[in-house]
């Protein structure tokens, strides 16, 4: 396995997704990890990130003592300055800042194999590669050579080849670096020798056996929403101890249509899973009535659910778990996480979180996996294709896609346009037979408690406005609106109209996030 030390850099994750890819398992850890935890982990190889600071003047700095471990150390951008530094050589601030493509000339082969994109006139090879630095390494450390350059960036990469040292400037990380794929690959399968052992199948028989051992014979709950998480992790328990699993699915009458049917259907009639269905939205709906803040209808609809849940789940006597569908993202403990934390701009309740005082220990199967490999282990155990990959959808549900206060008639009809917009999404497919919905990273219809004025047949209407919305984002914290085709818009806003009594216009939002956010509220 191989640790990832993140310096605060914002694709950290993606080096530990390209290094999971080659098959080797990898965790990604803060930068100053203690040195006894590094050795306990016992890491074939480490890979040191990126970082937004600079060595000679940040708090950023990781134990040197890792490079005594005996296993060879891969340094990327800060990371690489940062080796450079801790060994002995030194790192300015450059006059031009590097930021973009740039190319590389790599004027020895150790670490890259023979892996180049295009020879220059002079035969030489060259990577094509992506940077952002303003610093660079001026100096080398002892038993460093240089391994690639250009005019801009003298040290573009550099090794240690006895000590199996190495660093490069530029981000081997993102697709822009054309073949950091395969330089990561090398680095992890051939330098650091490690085996691809981490396969979907395996994983599945090592967490099967790992559940079973942890569990015993006793039993367990499970808060199943519908999403993918709590989903897969359903299956995945399931699949290890049966019967021993009770999945509580609480339907708070803010889902979208047919949502709890389509979930009872899947787990109970399908997959034979135990599952108790609480149907809730009464209780919901009661205590929204005459709020209008979104926070607060946040705060309200988490402490119901968990209400609600503790209720039902009190009734399960014998149960000693409680499994949640927690996913590595949530747990890794990052330098960006430390200093993200400062900012939360809605309170996001995960309205699977649950309290302490439930006294149950708890199972988190996925919390080793990031989502598009719970996805790859949805399908693996059998969970439908359109289930598993399905856009995401807020914890609150509807409940924040209805402006102001919540009513059972708003929800009703907010489902029948979203359903409408989501078909269409689903149905119009490019040339490459890829949908719109597959294209859109989140896409829902949000209802608009205004009325306005329309005319349908001879007659005036005085009704209410649905609007689109439909964002292509990576990571959801910035997300640009979807450029959907009219045609599409058309149809959907057609269908609405005509198909939803008391819809009388729709409108789609092109609002960035920044400065709007995804949901509306
Ligand atoms: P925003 O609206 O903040 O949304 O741009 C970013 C992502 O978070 C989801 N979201 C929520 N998820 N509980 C959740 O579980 C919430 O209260 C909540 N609010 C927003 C949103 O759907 C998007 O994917």
């Amino acid at each position: 396995k191989i640790l990832i030390l993140d310096f605060g850099s914002q694709v950290t994750q993606l080096i530990a997704r390209r290094v999971r890819e080659a098959h080797v398992y990898c965790e990604l850890h803060a930068y100053d990890m203690p040195i006894d935890e590094i050795r306990a982990f016992g890491p074939k190889a480490i890979i040191l990130s990126g970082g937004p600071n600079s060595v000679y003047e940040s708090d950023y700095q990781a134990d040197p003592a890792l490079f005594e471990l005996n296993v060879p150390v891969l340094g990327i951008c800060y990371g690489m300055q940062w080796m450079a530094q801790a060994l002995g050589g030194r790192v300015e601030s450059g006059s031009v800042r590097e930021f973009g493509y740039a190319e590389v000339f790599t004027v020895a082969d150790s670490l890259f194999g023979g892996i180049f994109d295009k020879t220059s006139p002079t035969g030489e090879h060259l990577l094509e590669v992506w940077m952002s630095h303003g610093d660079k390494v001026t100096r080398l450390p002892e038993g460093f050579i240089v391994i690639g350059n250009n005019p801009a960036c003298p040290v573009a990469a550099m090794a240690d080849e006895k000590r199996h040292f190495y660093g490069m400037q530029f981000h081997p990380e993102v697709t822009h670096t054309k073949k950091g794929r395969e330089l990561l690959h090398r680095f992890v399968l051939e330098i650091a020798g490690c085996k691809p052992s981490w396969t979907m199948p395996n994983y599945i028989d090592e967490a099967v056996a790992k559940i079973r051992e942890q569990v015993g014979d006793e039993e367990v709950i499970l808060g199943l929403s519908g999403g993918v998480d709590s989903s897969v992790a359903a299956a995945l328990i399931h699949r290890a101890i049966g019967d021993q699993l009770t999945c509580v699915f609480v339907d708070h009458g803010l889902l979208r249509l047919n949502e709890g049917e389509m979930v009872m259907d899947m787990f109970a009639n399908n997959l034979g899973v135990k599952v108790i269905r609480v149907n809730a939205e009464a209780d919901f709906m009661g205590k929204l009535v005459g709020v209008t803040d979104p926070e607060a209808k946040r705060k309200i609809i988490g402490a119901e659910f968990v209400e609600v849940f503790q209720t039902e789940s009190g009734k399960l006597t014998n149960a000693k778990w409680l499994a949640q569908g927690t996913i590595y993202p949530d747990v890794i403990e990052s330098a960006g996480a430390k200093t993200k934390k400062a900012h939360t701009i809605k309170s996001h309740h995960n309205v699977g979180g649950l309290p302490e005082t439930l006294n149950l220990k708890l199972l988190e199967p996925l919390r080793e996996l990031f989502k598009d490999e719970v996805r790859e282990l949805g399908v693996a155990l059998g969970l439908p294709h359109g289930m598993v990959y399905r856009h995401p959808f807020p914890g609150p549900g509807l409940g924040v896609r209805i402006l102001g206060e919540v009513k059972k008639d708003y929800a009703d009809l907010l489902r029948r346009a979203d359903a409408i917009f989501i078909e269409e999404l689903r149905n119009t497919k490019d040339e490459n037979g890829i949908s719109w919905y597959d294209k859109t990273s989140q896409a829902f219809a949000v209802f608009l408690p205004v009325k306005s004025v329309g005319v349908m047949g001879d007659g005036r209407t005085y009704e209410y406005v649905v609007a689109l919305r439909a964002v292509v984002t990576s990571d959801f914290m910035t997300a640009h609106w979807a450029e959907l085709p009219y045609s599409l818009l058309g149809r959907a806003s057609n269908r609405i109209i005509n198909e939803v009594r008391g819809i009388n216009r729709v409108v789609y939002d092109v609002s960035g996030k920044p400065p709007a956010t995804i949901e509306w509220e």
